[in-house]
């Protein structure tokens, strides 16, 4: 019998994507820890938003809490999440004399440091996010009450009355959609012409390259998946860059299992790329499960390069090994 050609598919892959510098140094931290300190080691809040990740650090001995009430006096480090925290984490952390380990990514700290220079300078701060995610939950709280409002939206701008319009400063959320935060800003620089900007962006490097790659390999694509969880804000940004940039559907998926396979027809374009917690383990499983039933046309869209790396804190550096 005459051997079956399988479908082809052409398949795009983003670069860069996934993991980014401060995913990275947040899990080497939890991992340091369980070497050094030895488990439990205890997480507030899930390290980065990855089911993948968060299993396999609760298979090392990571034990994860929503609050220190969780906690017990043990001695264990607990470490806080990428996220950022409120200062009334610490603070509880330091009352209760706790071995803590703050796993912030320095471009998060950077953005507070921005907020508290605004606050400094007489400013009430305008916080561009989405309302309830972590990291919003940490700036806010490393504000002083009063000193800040959240901002989603352009109706929220329409709405919002300052006491002071002269004394207005912006910072943002560092895993926003690029285009709908510059769309927003207009609209606060046009109702406020002396509202202040941060000194340097919020947004991060990595949030802005992997939106990048994803609008130059949206277009004339069928399908682009992007691998990420439902809570990742900035995997959900990609779903709608994808969308808005040509893709004919985008859909966000946490493994290879969730992608419709069946429906891919023969000659479809896919496209493919991850947010920043999600591990490239899961986008090998993809181009392998795709081999398997398609001939698969393999194209790789880089847009930029990435060299950023952030290192742990001293205490984790040059960690004299417990034996297995
Ligand atoms: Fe940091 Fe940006 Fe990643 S703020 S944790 S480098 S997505």
């Amino acid at each position: 019998a005459p051997v079956e050609a399988k479908p082809r598919l052409t398949l795009k892959l983003c670069e860069p994507r996934g993991f980014c510098a401060g995913v990275d140094r947040a899990i080497q931290i939890v991992v340091l820890a369980l070497k050094k300190y030895g488990a439990p080691v205890y997480v507030r809040h899930e390290i980065v938003h990855n089911k993948y990740v968060v299993d396999g650090l609760r298979d090392m001995g990571a034990v994860f809490v929503k609050e220190l009430t969780e906690v017990p006096d043990d001695g264990q480090p607990v470490v806080f999440s990428a996220h950022g925290v409120p200062k009334s984490v610490p603070a509880r952390a330091e009352a209760r004399d706790m071995f803590y380990l703050d796993a912030t990514c320095p471009l998060v700290s950077k953005v507070h440091k921005q907020g508290l220079r605004h606050v400094k300078l007489g400013r009430h701060v305008l916080l561009i996010g989405h309302a309830g995610h972590p990291e919003v939950v940490g700036t806010l709280g490393q504000l002083p009450e009063g000193s800040v409002t959240l901002i989603e939206t352009e109706e929220d701008v329409a709405a919002f009355e300052p006491a002071d319009a002269s004394a207005l400063g912006f910072i943002t959320q560092t895993t926003l959609s690029v285009d709908d935060t510059a769309g927003v800003v207009n609209a606060l620089m046009a109702k406020f012409p002396e509202l202040s900007a941060p000194s340097s962006e919020s947004i991060c490097y990595a949030t802005t390259n992997r939106q990048d790659a994803v609008k130059v390999a949206a277009e004339g694509t069928d399908l682009f998946v992007v691998v990420g969880a439902p809570n990742s804000s900035n995997s959900k940004r990609l779903v709608e860059v994808a969308k808005r940039f040509g893709a004919k559907d985008a859909i966000l998926v946490e493994s290879e299992r969730d992608i419709p396979w069946g429906e891919i027809a023969d000659g479809a374009r896919l496209a493919l790329s991850a947010g920043a917690s999600a591990p490239d383990i899961l986008i090998d499983a993809i181009i392998e499960k795709a081999r398997q039933g398609f001939d698969v046309d393999l194209e790789i869209v880089q847009t930029a390069e990435e060299n950023e790396l952030f290192p742990v804190m001293r205490a984790l550096r040059d960690t004299p090994l417990t034996p297995a």
